[in-house]
C-alpha cells in the first residue's frame, strides 16, 4: 500500500500549485434587493488587479510551492448574495442526497490523498505521518457526519392530545461562514464544511492565508462530488478584510470558526455590532446567530509519584512535540511531582536529544519547522524573555545546519514556577515544567482551572481514585489517563474545550451538528 504512495509523493514533490477565489455566478437583482445599504451605487470604474502571493514552503523558504490569487471585501459581498439566493434550494433537498454527495466526497479525499499530504507537508509544513492523518480524519469527518444528519434530520411524530398532530422538524439555517485554521489545512477545514453542507446550509469557506492551496484542492474535489459552487464557495483571503466582511454582514445566518481565542472574541464582537446596528435601523436581518468557536488551550498533564516514567516520557513527547507543537491540544505545560520529577527529566532529556529535526517529507523527521517567520519569531521571543526571566532550560534539541533555510524552533522543555505565569498559548514545541508537592495537588487543579482554559488535559497515575478525582475536578473538555493528549479520533474521543478554549460543540460528537440547524415543531389539530 505505502510504495504506490511514496512514488506519488515524489512526483508531486517539485508541482506548483494555484489557488483562487471559488466563486459562483450571482444574480445580481438579488444582490440589490437584499443589500439595499451596502450595494455600490455604481459599477466601480476600475476593478483592481486581484492580489497574488506567493506560497513559500515554510521548511525552505527558496522553495515555491505555488501561488494564491486572494479575495477582495467586494467578492465577500457578492459569495452572500449567491450563497443566499442558493439557500432555500439547498436547504430543501433531501438529507439522504446531501449526504451521499458528503460521502463522495470523502471517497475523492482518498482518491486524492497524495496530492493532499504532499500539499500538507509542503505548504504546511507536516509530517508525513501527520499528513496521512489528517486525510484519514477529514475522511472521517465527512462520514461521520454523514450519518449524524441522517439520524438528525428527519421528521420526529411527539405525542399530542387526541386529534393533535405534533410534528418536530429540523432544517439548516441559512449562509455558514466557515474559518479555518492552517494546523489542520483539511481536517478541520472539511469538518466544518461538511457539517454546515449536510445539514442544510449554504457555506462560505474563509481558510487560513498560510493554507489556501489545500483549500483549493479540497473545495475542487466537493464540487466533483456534486456539491454545486452556489452552495460551497472559497474566499481565500485575511481575516482582516475577507474575514471582517464576511462576519459583519447582515445575511449570514452563522459563524463556525478554528482559531485563536483572541480573533474568536474579535469575532463575537463582530457579530455582536452588527446585531446592533441592524437592530438600531429596526431591519429584518438583526437576528441572534450562533457562533460555533474552537479556540486555544493552556493545556497541562498532572504526573503523580506512581505513574510509569517511561511511558510518561512517550507521552510527553509526542504530546509535545508532535506536529512542531502546533497542536491546539498540544501539552504545555507539564506538572510533576517532586519524587518522580528527575527521573523523568533525566529520560525527557535523552529523548530530545535523539529527535530529528528536518525535512518534514522525511520519514526520518520527528520534529518540522512552525508556519511562517511570524510565529518562529513569537516563539524565539518567548523562549528568551523566559531565559532572561531565570527560568532553567531543562532540555532543548539541537538544530541541525539545514534548518537555518526555514522556520525551525528547537524543541525545549524549561521550568516555570506555575501556570499563572503564561498569559498567553505559545504555539510551537515549547514545554514548561513545574515541580509540585503531593500536598499542593488541589491548587494545582485550581491553578488549571483560573486559567480559564480547559481544552486537554493529561494525568498520569496508577492510582486510579487519584486520577479520577483529577478528571472530576478539571474544567476542560478533552481528558487523557495514562496516554498522550493528542490525536483526539473523530466518533470516538469528541474534540473542543470550555471556557476560554471553545464554545462548543464538541467536532467528531454526537451533538456538533445539532448548531447548525433550527427547529420547527408544527402543532395540527387535525
Ligand atoms: N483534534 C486535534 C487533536 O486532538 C487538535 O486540534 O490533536
Amino acid at each position: 500500500q505505502r510504495q504506490p504512495l511514496f512514488d506519488a509523493l515524489e512526483q508531486l514533490a517539485d508541482k506548483e500549485w494555484q489557488a483562487a477565489p471559488l466563486l459562483a455566478a450571482c444574480p445580481l437583482a438579488d444582490h440589490k434587493a437584499l443589500t439595499p445599504k451596502s450595494a455600490p451605487k455604481s459599477a466601480p470604474a476600475v476593478v483592481p488587479a486581484p492580489t497574488l502571493q506567493a506560497v513559500l514552503s515554510p521548511q525552505d523558504t527558496q522553495q515555491v510551492v505555488g501561488q494564491v490569487q486572494m479575495a477582495s471585501e467586494a467578492q465577500a459581498e457578492l459569495a452572500i448574495t449567491c450563497a443566499r439566493a442558493a439557500f432555500t434550494d439547498w436547504r430543501d433537498t433531501p438529507v439522504e442526497q446531501r449526504a451521499q454527495m458528503i460521502e463522495r466526497l470523502a471517497d475523492l479525499l482518498e482518491d486524492h490523498r497524495a496530492e493532499l499530504i504532499s500539499l500538507c507537508t509542503r505548504e504546511a509544513g507536516k509530517l508525513l505521518q501527520d499528513g496521512i492523518d489528517e486525510v484519514r480524519e477529514a475522511v472521517d469527518f465527512c462520514r461521520y457526519y454523514a450519518n449524524q444528519a441522517r439520524r438528525l434530520m428527519t421528521t420526529t411524530l411527539l405525542p399530542g392530545y387526541t386529534g393533535e398532530r405534533n410534528t418536530l422538524q429540523t432544517q439548516g439555517r441559512g449562509v455558514f461562514v466557515c474559518i479555518s485554521p492552517w494546523n489542520f489545512p483539511l481536517a478541520i477545514f472539511l469538518g466544518q464544511i461538511s457539517a454546515a453542507l449536510v445539514t442544510g446550509n449554504t457555506v462560505i469557506a474563509k481558510p487560513a492565508e498560510q493554507s489556501c492551496l489545500i483549500a483549493h484542492l479540497a473545495t475542487q474535489l466537493a464540487h466533483q462530488a456534486g456539491i454545486p459552487p452556489a452552495v460551497l464557495q472559497l474566499l481565500p483571503g485575511s481575516g482582516a478584510t475577507v474575514g471582517q466582511a464576511l462576519t459583519s454582514d447582515p445575511r449570514i445566518a452563522g459563524v463556525c470558526f478554528t482559531g485563536s481565542t483572541t480573533t474568536a472574541h474579535h469575532i463575537n464582537l463582530t457579530l455582536a455590532q452588527r446585531t446592533l446596528a441592524e437592530h438600531s435601523l429596526a431591519a429584518q436581518n438583526a437576528a441572534i446567530i450562533p457562533l460555533i468557536a474552537e479556540t486555544g488551550g493552556q493545556n497541562a498533564m498532572i504526573v503523580d509519584s506512581t505513574a510509569l516514567p517511561e511511558q510518561v516520557v512517550r507521552d510527553v513527547v509526542r504530546a509535545a512535540f508532535q506536529s512542531a507543537g502546533q497542536r491546539c491540544s498540544a501539552l504545555r505545560v507539564l506538572y510533576l511531582q517532586t519524587d518522580i520529577a528527575e527521573r523523568v527529566l533525566a529520560l525527557l532529556s535523552g529523548a530530545m536529544a535523539e529527535l530529528s529535526i528536518g525535512d518534514p517529507a522525511l520519514w526520518s523527521t520527528d520534529v518540522g519547522p512552525v508556519i511562517d517567520a511570524q510565529a518562529q519569531a513569537k516563539l524565539t521571543e518567548h523562549l528568551n524573555q523566559m531565559q532572561a526571566a531565570g527560568n532553567t532550560v531543562l532540555a532543548q534539541t539541537s538544530l541541525p545546519d539545514h534548518a537555518q533555510s526555514g522556520h525551525y524552533i528547537p524543541p525545549t522543555a524549561l521550568t516555570i514556577n506555575s501556570i499563572k505565569e503564561l498569559n498567553e498559548e505559545h504555539f510551537g514545541p515549547i514545554l514548561h515544567v513545574v515541580r509540585f508537592k503531593a500536598a499542593e495537588l488541589e491548587q494545582v487543579i485550581d491553578d488549571i482551572n483560573a486559567s480559564g482554559f480547559g481544552l486537554t488535559l493529561g494525568i498520569h497515575s496508577r492510582n486510579e481514585s487519584f486520577a479520577e478525582h483529577i478528571a472530576q475536578r478539571a474544567n476542560v473538555g478533552n481528558i487523557y489517563i495514562n496516554r498522550d493528549q493528542i490525536g483526539a479520533m473523530v466518533g470516538v474521543q469528541p474534540f473542543g474545550g470550555q471556557g476560554l478554549s471553545g464554545t462548543g460543540p464538541k467536532a467528531g460528537g454526537p451533538h456538533y451538528l445539532a448548531r447548525f440547524i433550527t427547529e420547527k415543531t408544527i402543532t395540527n389539530n387535525t
